[in-house]
């Protein structure tokens, strides 16, 4: 283990270990408008929703390392408080990519980007035509978090209005995670797929008070089988199964072919943790339950032989 002081490291250094660290970060790709009209496009990954009422969300365009000036965007910001924040889909990361090229002010991204511009609805600056979702914000207050290289400014944005395309939505007009494709930020040169194999689900807790890993018997949670990832499943059923349940669950074949391999206590507990990590992994949380809890029962089985 080693342990970084962020005042004794260089701030490249602490830069990096920070961007591979906090990952994947969404991306925001902005565009901003000065007082004579010139419009700007970049993408921010400092950057994520932070409220639903109001509606607020919150990138950073940070003074640069190499001299603590500042960039486009902010001064943008600072002189027309109003931005277009879109989220990027695996179909525009390149593009994306380019328009955080430091062209110098006045010259339009959404050119150099190649994306094409149309007029928004109650904001100045315009907004990306192929952009799967783009939001029009006003921004409520910027907050500089330093002055120096590095430094962060937090644009505070409330969203008045959301505009999605059509084609990234299911057959209920509902969001869909995997037409949106989106893509997230990583250290280094690095970006992360936010669609396909890369999905997966987990119950959210709010549903049910979970019992806890606490609560899960030692002879489970001290399991040399199952992971730390397996006993926070467990830990969310509200309810374990009722003694019957275990009992009926004797005759599974799965756990009268364990019985019948080995008479040895230790050893036929390893291989029900192995069949109860085996359900985890297929999300069948009761059914784990049931096999883990007959190691209980074992004095019930054998009366039962
Ligand atoms: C995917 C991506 C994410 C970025 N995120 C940030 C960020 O969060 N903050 C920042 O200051 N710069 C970030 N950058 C760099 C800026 O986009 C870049 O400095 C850009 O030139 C700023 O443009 P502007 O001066 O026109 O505002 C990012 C670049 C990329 C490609």
């Amino acid at each position: 283990m080693i342990t970084l002081n962020p005042e004794e490291i260089s701030l490249k250094n602490l830069q990096r270990t920070l961007q591979f660290a906090i990952g994947p970060r969404p991306i925001a790709l902005v565009s901003s408008i000065n007082n004579d009209g010139d419009v700007n496009l970049s993408p921010f990954s400092f950057y994520n929703i932070f409220s639903s009422n109001p509606p607020i969300l919150i990138f950073s365009p940070a003074r640069r390392g190499r001299d603590g000036s500042t960039k486009n965007t902010l001064d943008n910001v600072l002189s027309v408080p109003e931005v277009v924040v879109h989220s990027v889909s695996a179909e525009m990361v390149h593009q994306t990519s380019l328009s955080s090229t430091e062209y110098d002010s006045g010259i339009n991204e959404f050119i150099k980007a190649g994306f094409e511009s149309i007029a928004s609805e109650i904001v100045q600056p315009p907004r990306i035509k192929s952009a799967p979702i783009a939001m029009e914000c006003h921004v409520k207050e910027v907050r500089a978090l330093g002055d120096g290289p590095g430094a962060g400014n937090l644009v505070i944005c409330e969203i008045h209005k959301i505009h999605i395309q059509e084609k990234v939505l299911d057959e209920n007009g509902k969001l869909d995670q995997n037409k949106l494709n989106l893509v997230g930020r990583l250290g280094g040169d690095w970006y992360v797929n936010a669609s396909g194999e890369a999905l997966f689900e987990v119950e959210k807790p709010v549903k049910n008070k979970g019992i806890g890993v606490d609560a899960i018997p030692k002879s489970i949670r001290n399991s040399t089988v199952l992971t730390g990832n397996n006993l926070g499943q467990l830990g969310n059923i509200e309810i374990l199964p009722q003694e019957a349940d275990v009992i009926a669950f004797l005759n599974h074949h799965r756990i009268e072919s364990i019985f019948n391999e080995t008479s040895d206590a230790f050893e036929r507990r390893e291989l029900i943790h192995h069949y109860a990590k085996e359900l985890l992994e297929l999300g069948k949380v009761e059914k784990a339950w049931k096999a883990l809890l007959i190691d209980g029962l074992n004095t019930i089985k054998e009366k039962k032989d």
